[in-house]
């Protein structure tokens, strides 16, 4: 799956540390963490017109982010909803629209490693474009095992949503490379982790599993899926799943901001039911609900 260009992102305003700039002269310096050592932290947030999903989940993931990389001035929530309205409403953005929102350490007085060479703040960018959900939710993904293994908190905890990316960009690489949607990436034992960007749960004999939560993002959508699913009755539990429980699952499904919920129809070139009950019975719900997990600011 390979997104296109949108034409009505050619003229965007996007917000960079303290003020708005058209597409073309938004930039970071050479100097910025982010440039040197991927020295940053991200979400994906989604719009619609009765507001951001779960935005306080999101900005409370950016915010202990930050936090565990020891980011010495942390922007408030009000400071960036702030900025993100400032965004949208230069942009005339409420619907069918993806934020990349990003903390860089900041800029540096010379290159280097040490962020005590960061002495001009952190840089806060709100990259707002019109983004309709990324994936054919009807038919679904195909997706490929990876060699690279996601992290788990022995190497770098996955729960911190840093824009170190580069072992998730070596297993898209993979995936593009056989043609198919998304690499689906192992723990350090060889359970299933996660896809290369979204969460990854199955449905069997009547109950919903998702992977444990140590060698995957602990991704909002999941977290929403888990509470849903446990809200309306419907047996979820976290385990060590393996590819083969994948393979011979009832239903595969991926969760995330940019896609929300997909079918997975096809692992390692095995076919995937997508017609189980329970599964559509999760992605209906989940449509039905989200935007009722919409916050206004
Ligand atoms: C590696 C990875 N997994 C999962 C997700 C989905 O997380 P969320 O549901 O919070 O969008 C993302 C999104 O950024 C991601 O990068």
């Amino acid at each position: 799956m390979l997104q296109h260009f949108d034409p009505r992102n050619n003229n965007i305003q996007v917000f960079i540390k303290d003020r708005l700039y058209p597409r073309e002269a938004a930039k970071v310096s050479v100097f910025d963490s982010s440039v040197q050592g991927g020295d940053a932290v991200w979400e994906g947030l989604r719009v619609y017109p009765e507001g951001i999903v779960c935005l306080d989940k999101h900005l409370t993931r950016l915010q202990e982010s930050a936090k565990t990389l020891a980011f010495t001035d942390i922007p408030s929530k009000e400071m960036i909803k702030r900025a993100i309205k400032e965004t949208l409403d230069a942009n005339g953005m409420n619907n069918d629209t993806h934020i990349r929102l990003t903390l860089t350490r900041g800029e540096k007085i010379t290159s280097g490693m040490d962020p005590r060479l960061n002495q001009n703040g952190s840089c806060l960018i709100v990259l707002a474009e019109w983004k309709p959900l990324v994936y054919d939710n009807n038919s679904g993904i195909k997706v490929i095992s990876s060699s690279q293994r996601r992290n788990a908190p022995q190497f770098l905890d996955s729960k911190i949503h840093h824009n170190n990316l580069l072992n998730n960009i070596l297993t898209k690489i993979q995936a593009n490379v056989a043609g198919k949607d998304a690499g689906l990436m192992l723990d350090e034992r060889g359970f299933v982790a996660e896809l290369n960007g979204s969460n990854l749960f199955m449905v069997k004999n009547e109950k919903v599993y998702t992977p444990f939560g140590h060698a995957c993002l602990p991704g909002i959508t999941r977290n929403t899926v888990m509470e849903m699913c446990a809200a309306e009755g419907i047996a979820i539990e976290e385990a060590d799943l393996s590819l083969s429980q994948f393979i011979n699952a009832d239903g595969v499904f991926a969760t995330g901001t940019m896609g929300e919920l997909t079918p997975v129809v096809e692992i390692d070139g095995r076919s995937i039911p997508k017609e189980d009950a329970l599964m559509q019975n999760v992605l209906k719900l989940f449509k039905k609900k989200v935007r009722g997990y919409c916050e206004s600011f």
